[in-house]
């Protein structure tokens, strides 16, 4: 082949038992589970034990690799010093996620050892240790001391908990519990490619998984879902002041920013030509979550705000199927549940590393490097000119 495809579009590059994606249908199978069917069901540590030995665990499976990643949430000594210090400056949550990522290496009982065991217990690790770090650093953002990690709680009530101070209720810990076990894998999505690339070298699964940390906090991948959020607020505000329906406030908005050449956050997938069923699962769980409860009017306005914005993205935009993508009920799920929105990205993380762990062990049993090519488009025999003749 001598095209460049631009962005690897539509090219297959791996065998995955993880995720299916079909673009077309808009379905999503996780572990052979639509995930309409999982995600809202299983716990977080269940669907983790279906992404790595491709079947449900049993009760005692279960309970053992529960208590493992309980046993394995705190972070090694030098770790905290580092987030304290990223919070003095301010860093982004993803950049402190990222740094503290990388200094599980500090408690590997065999650092240098790279065999599959050996990855696999990292990768147990890691997902044990992202909620502690995510929520380490925001403690310390707002002033406060790190939480500790509670061993009896599992693992969404736990990260509920640090982040709160305060035991979560089990309708916050089924929210984000759905919201993780929805996002956990999404085939070969940018920040899985990532890791895959970075583990084809033979390099090991903490390297893959920092790798994949920067690929996941562009806006154009897992950045996406605080800006979706604020535009709902946005749009609730113009509608407040303007006395006007908010569908006509949101319609207006997608007119001025579609016309400006904007992106509107929350709309459009590389592979779903139509709805992400990732909206459809998030989007109930956030009517469970709102019903009842005083700001039930942002879940309402949001539903209100989105068939706007369908409709004139497909009448701005004809020749795009841009539909609703997970980002947009991401935002209302992690909002609803009390999340601030610079956690909504690190959050998706604290899933996917799910999702990236298992496709680093399948890629270490490929055990094939991933070396595309670049087709050169530069001079060719050039004349060499001495420094001080140029
Ligand atoms: N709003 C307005 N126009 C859009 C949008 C959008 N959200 N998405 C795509 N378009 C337009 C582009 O401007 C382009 O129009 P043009 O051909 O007239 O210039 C056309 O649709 C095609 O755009 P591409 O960039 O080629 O589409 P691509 O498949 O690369 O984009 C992406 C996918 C990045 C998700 C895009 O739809 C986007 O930027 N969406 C907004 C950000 C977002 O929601 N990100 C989260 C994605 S979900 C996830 O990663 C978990």
């Amino acid at each position: 082949m001598s095209e460049i495809v631009p962005g690897l579009e539509g090219i297959f590059v791996a065998k995955t038992r993880t995720s299916r994606v079909d673009g077309e249908a808009g379905e999503l199978t996780i572990g052979g589970f639509p995930v309409e069917r999982l995600a809202p069901a299983a716990s977080f540590e269940e669907v983790v034990f279906l992404l790595w030995e491709g079947r449900l665990p049993t009760a005692s499976e279960y309970r053992t690799l529960r208590n493992d990643l309980a046993a394995r949430r705190a972070l090694p000594a030098e770790t905290l010093p580092l987030l304290r210090r990223a919070a003095q400056r301010s860093l982004h949550p993803m950049d402190a996620l990222r740094i503290g990522a990388a200094t599980l290496s500090l408690s590997d009982e065999d650092p240098l050892a790279n065999s599959r065991g050996a990855n696999t217990e990292r990768a147990r690790t890691l997902i044990a240790a992202f909620p502690t770090l995510v929520a380490a650093y925001a403690q310390l953002c707002a002033g406060k001391n790190p939480v500790e990690p509670d061993p009896m709680l599992g693992h969404a009530a736990n990260y509920l908990q640090m982040l709160n101070g305060a035991p979560a209720t089990a309708e916050t810990v089924r929210a984000l519990e759905t919201y993780l076990n929805t996002v956990v894998d999404h085939g070969m999505n940018a920040s899985t490619f990532a890791s895959r690339v970075i583990v084809s070298t033979r390099s090991d699964m903490t390297s893959a998984v920092v790798g994949s940390i920067g690929a996941l906090k562009g806006p154009l991948h897992g950045g996406a879902p605080g800006p979706a959020l604020d535009m709902v607020f946005e749009i609730q505000k113009r509608a407040q002041i303007s006395g006007q329906p908010i569908a006509e406030e949101a319609r207006r908005w997608a007119e001025k920013a579609i016309t400006a050449g904007e992106r509107i956050m929350g709309f459009g997938h590389r592979v779903y030509k139509v709805r992400d069923p990732r909206a459809e699962v998030l989007g109930a769980a956030a009517a469970r979550l709102f019903a009842d409860r005083e700001d039930a009017a942002l879940y309402r306005d949001a539903r209100t705000v989105e068939t706007e914005l369908r409709s004139t993205l497909a009448r701005l935009k004809p020749t795009h199927r841009l539909e609703t993508n997970v980002e947009f009920y991401t935002a209302l799920v992690l909002h609803g549940i009390g999340l601030p929105a610079n956690l909504f990205s690190p959050t998706f993380a604290i899933s996917r590393v799910g999702g990236w762990t298992a496709h680093v062990l399948e890629q270490i049993d490929d055990d094939r490097l991933i070396r595309p090519r670049a087709m050169y488009v530069g001079e060719f025999d050039r004349p060499w000119t001495p420094i001080e003749e140029r």
